[in-house]
Order: structure tokens, then C-alpha cells, then sequence
């Protein structure tokens, strides 16, 4: 048995230690707002954080995140930064079919509470690791230079 810190609460988990957080998460817990997409840490579309850290849950067993706060899409509209992230989204339209958006808002989320104001380069690093099969890119550069404040986009 796991407690973990989930969103701001204490949940019991019955899973063994190596169980990856992404089916705590998902299958235990109901929190299916984060997706499943490789399961190998080469998408993104898992994204948590822990302790303000993206982190893939897919491939971040249990036992590892005990001490640790995660925070899921469902709650991040209760972080500052990530509420503006969300605002930005919504503002400039970013998701397509929308099935990597929330680890997108994750890693956007994360880039932003360590870099305020990120650079292209900045950008490039912290997102490369989130694909978008549909190609939104541009958007979700947009919606990360608006909440940095910067009006200047590039694609
Ligand atoms: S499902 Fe975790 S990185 Fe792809
Ligand atoms: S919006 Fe469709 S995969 Fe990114």
C-alpha cells in the first residue's frame, strides 16, 4: 500500500512498487486526463509533475514519487502559472484533436515556473520531448510567449 500526494490529496494506492504512476494514476485513481501514448518516455503526452518537475509518468514507478507532490492536469488550473498556460491555450486556439494537449500544458506549465520569460531556444528544449502528430506547434509556442508576455512569435 502507497500513499501518495495526488493533486493536493492523500490517496491510498494498493499497487506494487513498480507499478508505473500513469495507470495509478489512470486505472486506480480515475484521472484519465493524462494520456497514454508510447509508454517508453518518447511522447510526452504522460506528463506530470512532481515537486514542480515534468516528469513522465509512464515510465516513473510508484515507489519513486511516495515523497513527492504530483500534480496532474486536472489540478493545474490551481497553480498560477498553470492557469495561465490554460488561458493562453483557450486564447490562442492551440489543440487540434487535442490528444497531446495535456501533457503539452504540463511541460509548458513546468518550462515556465523555472524560466518566466524562455528564449526560442528555451522553448525548443523544454517541449522537444511532447509530440504533436497534428502539428500544433506554432499554436503552443504562441500561447507560451503570451503568458511569458512577449508578443513576438515564431514558428
Ligand atoms: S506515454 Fe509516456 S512518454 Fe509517451
Ligand atoms: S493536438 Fe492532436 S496530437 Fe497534438
Amino acid at each position: 500500500m502507497f500513499t501518495l500526494n495526488i493533486n493536493g490529496l492523500r490517496r491510498q494506492i494498493d499497487l506494487p512498487s513498480d507499478t508505473p504512476l500513469l495507470w495509478a494514476l489512470r486505472d486506480y485513481l480515475g484521472l484519465t486526463g493524462t494520456k497514454f501514448g508510447c509508454g517508453i518516455s518518447a511522447c510526452g503526452v504522460c506528463t506530470v509533475h512532481a515537486n514542480g518537475e515534468a516528469i513522465r509518468a509512464c515510465v516513473t514507478p510508484i515507489s519513486a514519487v511516495v515523497d513527492k507532490q504530483i500534480v496532474t492536469i486536472e489540478a493545474i488550473d490551481q497553480d498560477e502559472i498553470g492557469k495561465k498556460v490554460q488561458d493562453a491555450w483557450l486564447s490562442v486556439n492551440v489543440p487540434q484533436c487535442g490528444y497531446c494537449q495535456p501533457g503539452q500544458v504540463m511541460a509548458a506549465t513546468a518550462l515556465l515556473k523555472h524560466t518566466p520569460k524562455p528564449t526560442d531556444a528555451d522553448i525548443d528544449k523544454a517541449m522537444s520531448g511532447n509530440l504533436c502528430r497534428c502539428g500544433t506547434y506554432p499554436r503552443i509556442r504562441a500561447a507560451i510567449k503570451q503568458v511569458a508576455g512577449s508578443t513576438e512569435v515564431s514558428s
